[in-house]
């Protein structure tokens, strides 16, 4: 049985991901559809409540994304959210005004009571930001919250089921936003809370198995935690009928391969093929020291075998990826990228295509309508160690973009080893958590230093580690000294042929988060 379904129409705020994972944390399946979804489809997707999201624009700006004023007959629950609430008001008669000042942040708003805010105190902080704000309201709507500056923070028609909030439930400032949203979901539109993590894996694994039936499904393992997931459910529904292709092309982390290998092939009953092909790497990498042709050498290697080892094991039945729910969405801000239609393969920020000659039987994507944490979750209890379901973020090309200049064997071994005695310092520190991504850095720079009684001229490590909330912008991390201390330490004690260690303190922008 489907799940009971509400909509977030994307009028490209930048918040609508994060509303619809609070709806699904609330209990209730959600999708995201762009504003200008036809209102045929969206009849016919029967959602049980629909949510109009924020948005950068203004209801007058010829250019802003509006709503079929039809759309207010199909009687669907809806609630609007800032832009979406000023486009409510609009659309069914209402004004909408520039405010005086804007409202940013973290604001008091006092309400009068209404179904949104039951159980939610009088007086409460929410977040805002806004320019444009209701000045009046269509007829038959009433206000039920203020705030200082905005004398309709809120509204709503109980009699049509439709709501309106200026501000944004979905922020964690806001302090009983996530009441709000489940006040909408099950009092108003009366979802009953049909999404479970655990209902998840066992529908999957039923409709996995139907669709496949006795054929087999090839999936690319890349070792990072969506493939993973994808494995283990693909496993657990087909066991051996389905072969995972994971190519090591020797620019992982220390005994990083041998651990995937390891974990897989100990923890799933499936088949596991490894390719291991840093050799023809390392040749086609030879005298290359431009960043970007690394880069694209190493992608394009790595389809390269990935290809012909499919082509080798037969493009037998389906073919799996772990493509997720944020790689299909499209935005309402009119960016086409991603959306998920067949023969194309995720590999990190790249899609590519499936080469004509080889033809699957169909693309299955298992987690192509989970979230990031949702597919950690089902990671978790499928039994993947928490190690690789909490795995920070690992470029594509890997440690190819952190050994600047030409890349060679011996290199990545230095950094392998530098890179496996700063992450164990970090774990043993206590400050994990607090990080996002840290890592070493080999620069190709070599320094003259002093050990015992003699000169060395050897390498420079570099030590990055960051902050951050989506990797768009991100801070260096303020490691405590004594941490770096024992870092640097063990650094120059530890790994042969390093000398000199230095801690990249800078932000991005400027910097980005990997040094090529
Ligand atoms: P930058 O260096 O652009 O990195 O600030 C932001 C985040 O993206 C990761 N990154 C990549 N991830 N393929 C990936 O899958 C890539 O080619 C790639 N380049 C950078 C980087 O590690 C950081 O988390």
């Amino acid at each position: 049985m489907a799940n009971q379904l509400c909509i977030v129409l994307d009028f490209g705020g930048q918040y609508n991901q994060l509303i619809a994972r609070r709806v699904r944390e609330c209990g209730v399946y959600c999708e995201i559809k762009r504003f200008d979804t036809p209102l045929e489809d969206i009849k016919a997707l029967s959602p049980m409540g629909v949510i109009f999201t924020g948005g950068p624009n203004s209801v007058y700006d010829e250019t802003s994304p509006h709503i079929a004023k039809e759309y207010f007959d199909l009687g669907i629950p809806t609630l609007g959210i800032c832009y979406g609430c000023q486009l409510m008001a609009y659309t069914l008669g209402g004004t909408v005004e520039s405010c005086t000042r804007s409202e940013y942040g973290k604001i008091e708003v006092s309400h009068s009571g209404g179904t949104l805010f039951s159980n939610v105190p009088d007086k409460s902080v929410v977040w805002m930001s806004h320019t444009d704000f209701v000045s009046k309201l269509p007829d038959g709507f009433k206000g039920n919250a203020s705030s200082a500056d905005c004398p309709i923070a809120a509204f709503e028609c109980p009699e049509r089921k439709l709501y309106a909030v200026q501000f944004h439930p979905e922020v964690t400032h806001s302090q009983f936003g996530k009441e709000i949203l489940h006040n909408f979901l099950y009092d108003v539109c009366g979802f009953k809370g049909d999404w479970v993590m655990d209902d998840f894996i066992d529908t999957t694994v039923a409709k996995l198995r139907e669709q496949i039936g006795d054929k087999k499904v090839i999936l690319g393992l890349s070792g990072g935690v969506d493939s993973s997931v994808a494995a283990g459910l693909l496993s657990r529904a087909i066991g051996k009928q389905l072969t995972c292709v994971f190519v090591d092309q020797g620019l992982m982390r220390k005994d990083e391969g041998d651990f995937v290998e390891e974990t897989f092939t100990r923890l799933f009953d499936m088949n596991f093929v490894r390719v291991n092909c840093q050799q023809k790497f390392l040749a086609a990498l030879k005298g290359v020291t431009d960043p970007e042709q690394k880069r694209k050498i190493i992608g394009t290697e790595f389809y390269n075998v990935f290809w012909d080892k499919i082509r080798e094991q037969g493009a037998d039945g389906f073919f799996a990826q772990g493509t997720i729910y944020p790689d299909r969405i499209e935005s309402g801000k009119g960016n086409q990228a991603g959306h998920g239609s067949t023969a194309v393969i995720k590999t990190h920020h790249n899609m590519v295509k499936m080469p004509d000659d080889i033809k699957f039987d169909g693309v299955i994507e298992p987690l192509g309508d989970l979230f990031k944490d949702e597919v950690r979750a089902v990671g978790e209890k499928l039994g993947i160690p928490h190690e690789l379901v909490w795995r920070q973020p690992f470029p594509g090309p890997g440690l190819g973009v952190r050994i600047i200049g030409e890349i060679t064997e011996e290199k990545i071994k230095i950094l392998q080893e530098a890179d496996a005695v700063f992450r164990d310092e970090i774990h043993k520190s206590g400050i994990e958590s607090e990080l996002k991504q840290f890592f070493a850095v080999l620069p190709d720079v070599k320094t003259v230093g002093v050990m015992g009684d003699h000169r060395t001229y050897d390498h420079l490590i570099a030590i990055r580690a960051v902050t951050t909330d989506d990797f768009m912008t991100a801070d260096w991390a303020r490691i405590p000294y004594d941490v770096l201390a024992k870092v640097s330490n063990r650094l120059c004690n530890e790994v042969e042929h390093v000398n000199r260690v230095v801690y990249d303190i800078t932000s991005k922008p400027p910097g980005t988060v990997e040094w090529e």
